[in-house]
C-alpha cells in the first residue's frame, strides 16, 4: 500500500462568509495534496467549518435566525466557494454532526476518567472576540487589549471543567526542543518555546451561558465543551473510521499563526493525555504544524472596519479578468507562507500576470504550438541528433524537477511554482537560440527544426507536469494541446524524452489573454 498523507486546513468559523484568508490557506493545502496525489501517494486532505462559536450563535440572531439555520446558510457558501475554486479536500467536516460531537464527547467523557479534565473556578483576563483567555503576563504585554480585534479584554470568573495542560509543559517543551520540524517556520517555534517556558497553567474546557449552542458536557448539560477544544478535535474524528484511521497522525496541520497556541501547545497536550488511554495507543501528536502569516491589502490590515476585506466579490471579479489559475498563481506565489504578511496589489497581480503567466508561460506555449503546426504538421516531430543547446535544456529540466520537490517537500509552494517557470524561460531561451523560424529557411540549419520543436514539446509537457499542482486547468490545457488526452503518461512523468512523437498537437487560443490594466483596477 502506498504512503499515506493526511493534511489539513483549519476549520472557519461559520458567522460570516468565506474571504480571501481562508481561501488562501486551502488553496496551499490544495497544491501540497495536489502535489502529493502526483507522487503517488495516498492523499487525506480535510477541510471544514467550525460552527459552535459564540460569533455564530450571535450573528443568527441578529438575523433573526437559530444559530443552526445560520451556520447551515454559511457553511454551503464555504462548501460551494471552494468547490468552485477547484479546492480537491477529500472531506469536509463540519462540528455540528454527528459524527464529530459523539466522538468529542467520548474523548472528552475518557479526560474526564482519568482526571485530566475537572471542575474548578477560573478568573482570567478575556478576549471575548477570539473566545479565549490571555495569561495574566501576556494580557500586560498587550496593554489589555486583544492582539487581533484591539478591543479591550475583560476581567472574568467562571466555574468550569479545566484541562490539565499544566501537567504537559515538560513533554511538550522536550517534543519542540528535540523535533524542530514540529512546529515551523522556526521563528514561530521559537515563540512557542518561550511562551512554554513562562510555564503553563490549566485550560479552560467548558463554558456556560452559551444558550445551548456547543456540544454538551458529558453528566454535566448545564456546561458546552469550549468551541475550541471541540474543533480542535475535527482533525481526529473525520478520521477516526476503520478506513480511515490509518491516516493518522497528520502528516501537517496548515494554519496561520493567529491560532499558533491552540494547534501548537493545546491540541498536542489533548492528544498526549488521550494516548495514555488503553485503546487509544495509535491518537500520536501530529507530525508537523506550519503556521503562516497573513494577507494585507494594499498595505493595510483587512478587517470590517476598514471595508477593505478581499471578499467573495472581489474574488469573483479577479475570477472573472483574469481567471481561476492566475488567481492561484498570485496567491501561491506571493502568499504569506513565512513570518511575513504579504500584501495583496491590483496592480502587482496584473504585472505579474502580464509578465509570468502571458509573457512567460504562454507565449512559450503559443509560440511552440504554433511552429509545430506550421513546420511539423501539428504532430510532435521525431528529433534528430540533439547538440549542446538541448543538453542544456535537459538539465534545465532536471534542476527545475529536483527544486521543485525540494522546496515542496518543506511546503515552500511559492518557490516550487518559480522553479517550474524557471523551465518556461529557459525554454523561451533555448527558442530564441535555435530560432526554428529562420533555421526552416536555412538549408544548412532545416534539419535541426524537428529536433528543436521536439525538445519544445517535451520541456512543455514537463512545464505542466511541474504546474499541475498549482495550475491545475492550465497544466490540463497544455497536456491537451500536446495531444496527452487519451494518450498514456510516460510512466516516469520527470525523465526528459517521455513524450512520444507523432501526437497531434492543437495551438488553440492564448492561454492568458491580455487584460488591459484599466480593466483590472
Ligand atoms: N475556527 C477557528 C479555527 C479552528 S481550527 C481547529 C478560526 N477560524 S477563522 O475563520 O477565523 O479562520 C482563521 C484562519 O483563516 C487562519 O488561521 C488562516 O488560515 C485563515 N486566515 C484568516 N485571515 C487571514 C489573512 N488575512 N491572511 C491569511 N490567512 C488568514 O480561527
Amino acid at each position: 500500500m502506498s504512503e499515506s498523507f493526511y493534511i489539513t486546513t483549519p476549520i472557519y468559523y461559520v458567522n460570516d462568509r468565506p474571504h480571501i484568508g481562508h481561501l488562501y490557506t486551502t488553496t496551499v493545502a490544495d497544491a501540497i495534496a495536489r502535489h502529493r496525489r502526483q507522487a503517488g501517494l495516498d492523499v487525506f486532505f480535510l477541510t471544514g467549518t467550525d460552527e459552535h462559536a459564540t460569533k455564530v450563535a450571535d450573528a443568527a440572531s441578529e438575523r433573526e435566525l437559530t444559530p443552526i439555520q445560520w451556520a447551515d446558510y454559511n457553511a454551503e457558501i464555504f462548501l460551494s466557494t471552494f468547490g468552485r475554486y477547484g479546492i480537491t479536500n477529500d472531506d469536509f467536516i463540519r462540528t455540528t454532526e454527528a459524527r464529530h460531537k459523539e466522538k468529542v464527547q467520548h474523548w472528552v467523557g475518557q479526560l474526564l476518567e482519568t482526571g485530566d479534565v475537572y471542575l474548578g473556578e477560573y478568573e482570567g483576563w478575556y478576549d471575548a472576540g477570539e473566545e479565549e483567555y490571555v495569561p495574566d503576563g501576556r494580557a500586560e504585554e498587550l496593554e489589555f487589549k486583544s492582539p487581533i480585534s484591539g478591543r479591550e479584554l475583560i476581567r472574568k470568573k467562571e466555574k468550569n471543567y479545566f484541562f490539565k495542560l499544566s501537567a504537559y509543559e515538560s513533554t511538550l517543551l522536550a517534543l519542540l526542543e528535540k523535533e524542530p520540524q514540529r512546529v515551523q517556520p522556526d521563528a514561530r517555534r521559537n515563540e512557542v518555546i518561550g511562551r512554554i517556558r513562562d510555564g503553563l497553567n490549566d485550560v479552560p474546557l467548558s463554558r456556560t451561558g452559551t444558550g445551548g449552542w456547543g456540544i454538551e458536557m458529558p453528566g454535566d448539560p448545564e456546561h458546552r465543551i469550549y468551541v475550541w477544544i471541540d474543533a480542535l478535535f475535527n482533525y481526529l474524528s473525520t478520521v477516526d473510521t476503520d478506513e480511515r484511521r490509518h491516516y493518522w497522525p497528520a502528516s501537517v496541520h496548515l494554519i496561520a499563526k493567529d491560532i499558533l497556541w491552540f494547534h501548537a501547545v493545546i491540541w498536542p497536550a489533548l492528544l498526549l493525555a488521550l494516548q495514555r488511554i488503553e485503546g487509544n495507543e495509535w491518537i500520536a501528536v501530529p507530525r508537523q504544524l506550519y503556521a503562516h502569516s497573513f494577507w494585507i491589502h494594499e498595505g493595510r490590515k483587512m478587517s470590517k472596519t476598514l471595508g477593505n476585506f478581499i471578499d467573495l466579490e472581489r474574488l469573483e471579479d479577479i475570477v472573472s479578468t483574469y481567471g481561476l489559475d492566475a488567481l492561484r498563481f498570485y496567491l501561491l506565489s506571493q502568499g504569506p507562507l513565512s513570518v511575513n504578511d504579504a500584501d495583496f496589489a491590483a496592480g502587482r497581480f496584473h504585472d505579474l500576470y502580464q509578465a509570468e503567466l502571458a509573457n512567460k508561460l504562454g507565449n512559450l506555449v503559443s509560440r511552440t504550438l504554433h511552429m509545430n503546426a506550421k513546420f511539423a504538421d501539428g504532430c510532435v516531430p521525431e528529433p534528430g541528433a540533439a547538440g549542446e543547446p538541448e543538453a542544456q535544456l535537459v538539465a534545465a529540466a532536471e534542476t527545475a524537477c529536483q527544486a521543485v520537490e525540494t522546496q515542496m517537500a518543506d511546503y515552500q509552494v511559492g518557490r516550487a511554482l518559480d522553479a517550474a517557470l524557471e523551465l518556461a524561460a529557459a525554454t523561451n531561451r533555448y527558442l530564441d537560440e535555435r530560432e526554428p523560424w529562420k533555421a526552416a529557411k536555412d538549408p544548412e540549419r532545416e534539419a535541426t527544426v524537428p529536433t528543436t520543436l521536439y525538445h519544445c514539446c517535451e520541456a512543455l509537457r514537463l512545464v505542466a507536469h511541474l504546474l499541475l499542482p498549482f495550475l491545475p486547468a492550465t497544466a490540463a490545457e497544455i497536456f491537451s494541446r500536446l495531444g496527452l488526452d487519451g494518450a498514456a503518461r510516460p510512466a516516469d512523468p520527470t525523465a526528459f524524452g517521455g513524450l512520444p512523437a507523432g501526437l497531434p498537437t492543437r495551438k488553440g487560443d492564448a492561454l492568458f489573454p491580455r487584460v488591459e490594466r484599466a480593466e483590472a483596477e
